[in-house]
This record gives C-alpha cells, sequence and structure tokens, in this order.
C-alpha cells in the first residue's frame, strides 16, 4: 500500500488466475460444428488406404464412406467435403460428368446413409483428368492451357450429375474465370435453384497443396496451375477483386485458401465483407507439417491444432475445412 511504486489498478493477470475465469472471457472456439472434413473416396471394396504423407487420411471406398460418414454424423461435424478418385482418367475427366462415375455413387451413398449430413463436393477435374489439369486443355499462345470457356461447359455438366445424386453444396476449386456464373445458372436452369455454392474464390497457387496432390491423385503431369491460381506476392487486394466478381455470380459462401499463411487475407476478406459467410481451407501441407513434427516428438499435435484453427476463427474464418475434424470433435467432446 505504501509503495506507491507497486501501485497497479490495472492487473491483467486477474483474468487469467483459474480456469474458470479464463473459460468466461474466451471469445473465440472451434466447434465442431463449424468445421468441414474432406474426404477421398476411390473404387474398389473395403479400401482404406493411408495416404503416406498424410498419417491419418485415408482413399476409402464407398462401403467404408457408409461407416465413416455414420461415424461423422455422430460427432456433430458440419459436413463433409468430397473428393473422387476415379479408376480410369482422361483428357476431359469424363468420369465426374457420368452419373455411375466415383463421385456420384459416393453423393448417393452419403444420401443414402446420413440424409442430414451436410455433403459438399469439390468441383474440379484435376482428380478426374489425365493429364492433371483442373480443365479440358487446348493450345493457347503457343502452349497447352486450361481452356477457360470449354470448362466452364464441362463444369455445368458435372455440377448436374452431383446435384442429381443429391449434393447439398458444391464448392468450385478450379479458379476458372466465370465458374460460378456457370453453375449458378445450370442450377436455377434446371431446377436447383435452392442448392448453394461455396466458392474457392480466393485460391493461391500453393506448395502446401503437395501432400493433397499424392492424396487424389492429381499432380499436374506437366507445367503448374498458376496461369489459374492466384500468385501469393500479388496486390492483397486482388483477392478482394475475386470475392466481388464470385459474389456478383451469385456464390453464397466465399472461401480462402490455404489458412495459416493466409490469415491477412481472411482477416482482408472478412472485414471487408462481414456479413458473407467465410470458409478457409486448412489444407494438406498444414496438415503433413504438424503431423511429421508431432511424430519426432518436437510439438503437441493437440495444442498446436487447437492454437491454429483458434487462429483461424480469429482472424474471421466461421467455417474451417479441415483434416483434423474428428480429432477436434473427439478432443472436445
Ligand atoms: C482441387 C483441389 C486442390 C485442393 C483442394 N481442391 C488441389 C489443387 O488445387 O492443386 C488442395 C487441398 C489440400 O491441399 O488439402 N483443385
Amino acid at each position: 500500500m505504501e509503495d506507491y511504486d507497486s501501485y497497479m489498478p490495472v492487473r491483467p493477470r486477474r483474468l487469467r488466475q483459474n480456469p474458470a475465469i479464463r473459460n468466461l472471457v474466451t471469445e473465440y472456439r472451434v466447434t465442431p460444428q463449424r468445421l468441414i472434413l474432406p474426404l477421398f473416396v476411390c473404387e474398389g471394396s473395403q479400401v482404406r488406404r493411408e495416404i503416406p504423407s498424410m498419417p491419418g487420411v485415408f482413399q476409402m471406398s464407398l462401403d467404408v464412406l457408409a461407416e465413416e460418414v455414420r461415424e461423422i454424423e455422430g460427432l456433430g461435424i458440419g459436413g463433409i467435403l468430397l473428393f473422387g478418385i476415379p479408376e480410369k482418367k482422361d483428357e476431359i475427366g469424363s468420369d465426374a460428368l457420368s452419373p455411375e462415375g466415383i463421385i456420384a455413387r459416393a453423393v448417393r451413398t452419403v444420401k443414402k446413409t446420413t440424409p442430414n449430413l451436410l455433403c459438399v463436393t469439390d468441383v474440379c477435374f484435376c482428380e478426374y483428368t489425365s493429364h492433371g489439369h483442373c480443365g479440358a486443355l487446348r493450345k493457347i499462345g503457343g502452349r497447352m492451357d486450361v481452356d477457360n470457356d470449354a470448362t466452364l461447359e464441362l463444369l455445368q455438366k458435372q455440377v448436374l450429375v452431383q446435384a442429381d445424386a443429391g449434393v447439398d453444396m458444391v464448392a468450385p476449386s478450379g479458379m476458372m474465370d466465370g465458374m460460378v456464373g456457370a453453375i449458378r445458372e445450370a442450377f436455377d436452369d434446371n431446377g436447383y435453384e435452392h442448392l448453394p455454392i461455396m466458392s474457392y474464390a480466393v485460391k493461391y497457387a500453393s506448395a502446401f497443396y503437395g501432400p493433397f496432390r499424392d492424396a487424389a491423385d492429381s499432380a499436374p503431369q506437366f507445367g503448374d496451375r498458376r496461369s489459374y491460381q492466384m500468385s501469393p506476392a500479388a496486390v492483397a487486394e486482388s483477392a478482394l477483386r475475386e470475392v466481388e466478381l464470385d459474389l456478383g455470380e451469385g456464390a453464397d459462401i466465399i472461401m480462402v485458401k490455404p489458412a495459416l499463411a493466409y490469415l491477412d487475407i481472411v482477416r482482408l476478406v472478412h472485414d471487408s465483407y462481414p456479413d458473407i459467410p467465410l470458409a478457409t481451407y486448412n489444407v494438406s501441407g498444414e496438415y503433413s507439417m504438424v503431423k511429421a513434427a508431432a511424430a519426432a516428438g518436437w510439438i503437441d499435435e493437440k495444442r498446436v491444432v487447437l492454437e491454429s484453427l483458434t487462429a483461424m476463427v480469429r482472424a474471421g474464418a466461421g467455417i474451417i475445412i479441415t483434416y483434423w475434424a474428428k480429432d477436434v470433435a473427439y478432443s472436445i467432446s
């Protein structure tokens, strides 16, 4: 009391002194309801093939998928994001255009097994094409590149096949100009005006997708994706332009991808469009780095994961797509 130097009316530690008070002032919570779990579906039966670079993530056949979605629904997870891995790939990704293709059958399996679980599909061609690019190719300016407008027509066919199969929402990820508008038009012309679109609006050409390309067997056979995905070093505001375009074309939910290295962009988009639901994708490379360090005993996986997901929520993401969705649900419940 006498010692004036130590008199401090403001002491931040008062709100940190025990779990009860810390819990009271906890503003950002990672809940299973806001998480979406990506799933990789392949042909065969009783297939549960672990991805070497993504321990704990599996390619699974439809029978295994059915068991998986029951478990996921029971955990109260927000939804699943399906990726199809066809047996046969070709130039235009025909498997994705067929009602008997892997993704259409996967959607039907999910909706039959767990009608109330939100079933989202990744809409792109890189898993289905022999060349691994996100659309049909054409010689443009002397070199092979993805033909934007031809791909839009293929995307319209792809989403209608998925809509007929019963999908609840589509997530176009190919970064084609006009993709959201083309999908919206296909839906609205065919009685699917109720189906929402979650657009990978702000998607960077990122080395963090490396392990995913093993998981989905979708590495480009030549070149890279820089003629359609965004440059990490381009003006930050170009993210807003992409968002504006997609919203104008009818996107319902906007996504920024990857997550951790782009939380400034998540914040920028959230602040600029506070009333639009915002998702971020905690991608494969972000997953594999933590798994590897945890396996070596260098970091505490559970704590690092919760800290990272909390950062995404704090940056403004209401929805997080993450391979850890089940782990989070198990550790919280
Ligand atoms: C398909 C797609 C990719 C990812 C999601 N959808 C790969 C890519 O664009 O190369 C990456 C997901 C991840 O890394 O976890 N276009």
